[in-house]
């Protein structure tokens, strides 16, 4: 036995009894004849008191930071005792010590305010993950799937894998393609989702399927993407939405009672997708916070400011309280909307004084009434500071939705304690793609219309008008997960596949697996997929998933402990009959 106690257990109540200890070396503090360490593992730090004979020993042989060691000793009552520490009344008079194994410096110091750049402890992911904080941030990770696959055991989900090595059907983001050996000039693709195979399993009759799973997307990668990240990917059959929201608003509960110990006694509001669009300006809305987007056209329009007059959307918000806002800090926040990342050549203000009077940057169109009626528009009251954007309709309504985030930030509205959940419902179906010139799926092409809409199917010009039966989970600006009703018969799919620009015979050489599927008894069926490392991210008080992922990749994709992606020898390119572009 190398040890009998772990480094984060012993108390008081253990006093005069003898333990072996092992773990790695925090620190190392000498005081004349005697030296006291600091001993970590996974559960805690334990002070080691080593006395004249030993510390002799230490002389000959200097310990250093994250050095294995064993020791033997006795736990005392300490004398300086650290309320900081749970350990903290204890500490161990060692009679004998081992090192078990010796450590070069770290590269970087194992502590919670660290010395070590990204790059750095990214490159030794090994060592940071000693770190207290990444250690409490899996620990979170490993009991919110726990708390996740109680949950839908209780509710008779199975959890059923499925394979990484599928068909590529590009839709969405780009595959990651594998080549095959045995298949010469044949390619694999890892799995943007299970979302076939979960359907398919419907048709098997598992009805209540989960997963917690990788999923792989080639695509551009920002603090909450990884390209390959995990789901908790689930599937029901014999369900309606109502069913899919309720079953998956209870998990999310279930959830945060136990790790967080939040009560969400309510249940989670519902917003529309042309809601969230129209008053928050993007479908992902963060409402821990008002500040709502108000349509600001009519009373800006006519009168003789060609901004206004030509813009396709005028719209502002009210960052209430903020009439004190300096003219340096306007200027600022006018830099700030025309950075090249929110596009917009000007901002404009309309400041509501606290004894009444107003203030813009358009005075010269506008009169006192003028300026009122936007004050009335937005609900300002005197204190606050009006913002408006105008321009085309899209990127205006986007600048808005970041200037309204940033605003929020700015006056400390977005606690990362606080959550505020909500469902976002009834999608759109298809989206434009102008580039390709075709409509695509908003979600997937899985996804069902809504049935009083099915009609629309067989009328292309109104394809923009259709809803689905889709639906994302958003948790303080985040869309943590999204799903929705499927469809399961084979005409109504082929329609699908159809809208979306695919000849039968291209619909039959991706899907026919799944066509053929729906001939043989397909029951009506729906589900949702959690990304998981979001969820955990934002359990965790963070945005960045990086930091709940033992090993992440970086902005650009690549691990940098592994070094990959890398070169491949040039006997592994002949075996699958590749030969490289140079
Ligand atoms: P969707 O594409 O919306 O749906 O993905 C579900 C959830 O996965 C998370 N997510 C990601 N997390 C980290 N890095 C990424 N690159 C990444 N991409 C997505 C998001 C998202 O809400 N098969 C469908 C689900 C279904 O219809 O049941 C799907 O994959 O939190």
């Amino acid at each position: 036995m190398y040890r009998s106690h772990t480094c984060g257990e012993l108390r008081m109540e253990h006093a005069g009894q003898p333990v072996t200890l092992a773990g790695w070396v925090q620190t190392v503090r000498k005081f004349g004849s005697i030296t006291f360490i600091d001993l970590r593992d996974r559960y805690g730090i334990t002070q080691l008191l080593l006395g004249e004979s030993l510390n002799a020993l230490l002389d000959q042989q200097p310990l250093g930071r994250e050095f294995v060691l064993q020791v033997k000793g006795t736990v005392t009552e300490r004398t300086n005792k650290n309320p900081n520490i749970p350990t903290g009344d204890v500490e161990i008079t060692v009679s004998e010590f081992t090192v078990l194994n010796g450590s070069k410096t770290p590269p970087f110091t194992i502590q919670d305010d660290t010395d070590g750049g990204d790059e750095l402890r990214m490159k030794y992911r090994y060592l940071d993950l000693r770190r207290n904080l990444v250690k409490q941030n899996l620990t979170l990770r490993y009991r919110v799937n726990r708390s996740v696959r109680n949950f839908l055991d209780s509710r008779g989900f199975m959890d059923i894998e499925t394979p990484y090595l599928i068909k590529s059907t590009p839709e969405g983001a780009r595959d990651f393609v594998v080549p095959s050996r045995m298949n010469p000039n044949q390619f694999y693709a890892l799995p943007q989702s299970p979302q076939t195979f979960k359907q398919l399993l419907m048709v098997s009759g598992y009805d209540r399927y989960y997963q917690i799973v990788k999923c792989f997307r080639d695509e551009d990668l920002r603090a909450d993407r990884q390209p390959e990240f995990t789901q908790i990917d689930c599937e029901m059959s014999f369900v309606e939405q109502e069913d899919i929201l309720n079953t998956f608003e209870e998990m999310t509960k279930h959830v945060f009672r136990e790790i967080k110990g939040i009560e969400f006694n309510e249940p989670f509001p519902r917003m529309t997708w042309d809601d969230a669009m129209k008053f928050y300006g993007n479908d992902k809305p963060d409402i821990r916070f008002e500040m709502k987007l108000t349509d600001l056209g009519e009373a800006a329009r006519g009168n003789g400011f060609k901004i206004f007059d030509e813009a396709e959307l005028v719209v502002g918000i009210n960052a209430a309280g903020c009439a004190e806002y300096t003219r340096k800090q306007l200027d600022e926040l006018t830099e700030w909307v025309k950075r090249p990342q929110i596009g917009m050549s000007g901002l404009i203000y309309v400041k509501y004084n606290t004894d009444g009077s107003l203030k813009s940057s358009v005075d010269k169109f506008f009169n006192e009434r003028g300026l009122q009626l936007f004050a009335e528009q937005c609900n300002a009251n005197p204190g606050d500071l009006i913002l408006i954007l105008a321009g085309k309709e899209e990127r205006t309504r986007k600048a808005m939705s970041e200037l309204r985030l940033e605003m929020g930030e700015r006056l400390g509205l977005r606690n990362n304690n606080e959550y505020k959940p909500l469902w976002v419902i009834d999608f759109p179906l298809f989206e434009y793609a102008e580039e390709e010139n075709r409509w695509v799926a908003r979600h997937h092409p899985f996804t069902a219309p809504k049935p009083e809409q099915l009609h629309l199917m067989d009328e292309p010009a109104k394809f923009g008008q259709i809803k689905a039966n889709a639906y994302d989970i958003v948790l303080n600006g985040t869309e943590i997960g999204g799903g929705s009703i499927r469809i399961f018969q084979k005409d109504l799919q082929e329609k699908m596949f159809g809208a979306l620009g695919m000849s039968k015979e291209e619909a039959q050489h991706k899907f026919g697996f799944l066509l053929g599927a729906f001939e043989y008894g397909a029951p009506p069926h729906g589900g949702i997929a959690f990304g998981f490392d979001r969820f955990c991210s934002l359990l965790g008080g963070s945005e960045t998933i990086r930091d709940f992922i033992a090993f992440p990749k970086n902005n650009s994709g690549r691990d940098v402990m592994l070094d990959a992606p890398s070169e491949i020898d040039q006997v592994q390119l002949d075996e699958l009959k590749l030969s490289l572009l140079k």
